[in-house]
């Protein structure tokens, strides 16, 4: 992990993930530990984004690092025509580590071949949010007690939603059952399919979730991720497919939790959010503590 880019959630090994989620309970303890004052971390958001670079930024500044960067494309030298190519050059010698989102499907692995510094993927197009991954696990892992044999259920946007695509195959080393339900449109992308026919592992598709929901020990909901659609009709024809309501959880296991990525639209009603059961918020909190414990272990401050 030390000096290498994290660009898709494969590129760390099963033990090297679970090492990432001990570390971030032992951050979750000790929060504040100045480790990396004499580090600069860039943060380049080509995309919008509240949680992942707040907590990126919450991270490097509780280790006592210094952050530059950019959180609108409007702000940087990009749009008057510079490339992604002489962006990264320019900011991996401004800089011990690169954070960046992008709304290009490869351009984090791109950014990550001409960069001189260790380059984290923060979201690339609809294909891998792995630190995003990471949390997700970190978050499972707290409330089940456990990450072996669990009933994944995902539901909505299962095309475009790149937080999905990460956790399915990080979840593919903890023999995970999974449950994909979206419209027929969002279904999950053949590869992924593929990629769990290849290891033994079981998918079910449902297009709905109301009869199945007592099995699921987790429920990751998503939002249709309407910047991903190319024709505004087919995005208002799906954009209200689920609504999760406090009334869907009253027969479901007492271990059940709710995971969203967030940003939330309505596919998950405000009434759920003061149930047992919704932990999405805490979700993103611990986005804090997994952030520090990523950025600590490529710089190989923690072993
Ligand atoms: N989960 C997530 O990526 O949220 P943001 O878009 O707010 O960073």
């Amino acid at each position: 992990m030390k000096n290498k880019s994290l660009i898709s959630i494969n590129d760390y090994t099963r033990e090297e993930i679970l090492r990432v989620l001990d570390l971030a309970g032992e951050f979750e303890q000790d929060p504040s530990q100045r480790i990396l004052e004499d580090k600069v971390i860039a943060t380049l958001f080509f995309e919008p984004s509240t949680r992942t670079r707040l907590s990126f930024e919450s991270a490097v500044n509780r280790l006592g690092g210094k952050i530059i960067g950019f959180s609108d494309t409007a702000s940087s030298s990009s749009t008057k025509g510079e490339t992604l190519k002489d962006t990264i050059k320019t900011v991996s010698n401004y800089s011990d580590m690169i954070v960046m989102r992008h709304p290009v499907d490869g351009s984090a692995r791109y950014a990550s071949e001409v960069s001189t510094v260790p380059v984290v993927n923060a979201g690339d197009g609809a294909n891998q949010h792995p630190t995003q991954t990471l949390l997700d696990l970190y978050s499972i892992r707290k409330t089940q007690g456990t990450l072996n044999n669990l009933n994944l259920f995902i539901v909505g946007d299962l095309k475009y939603g790149r937080t999905v695509h990460s956790l399915l195959m990080a979840m593919a080393h903890f023999n995970a059952t999974f449950y994909f339900i979206s419209p027929p449109e969002l279904s999950m992308p053949v590869e992924y399919k593929m990629y769990l026919d290849q290891r033994g592992l079981k998918y079910y598709e449902y297009t709905d979730f109301k009869e199945i929901i007592p099995e699921a020990d987790i429920i990751y909901v998503t939002r249709v991720q309407k910047e991903r659609f190319s024709d505004p009709i087919e995005y208002e024809k799906t954009k209200n497919a689920y609504m999760l309501n406090n009334s869907m959880l009253q027969n479901t296991r007492n271990n059940l939790k709710i995971l969203h990525p967030l940003p939330r639209v309505n596919e998950i009603s405000t009434d759920v959010d003061d149930n047992e059961k919704a932990y999405y918020f805490t979700q993103a909190l611990n986005g804090v503590y997994t952030r520090q414990a990523i950025i600590s272990l490529i710089f190989g401050l923690k072993n």
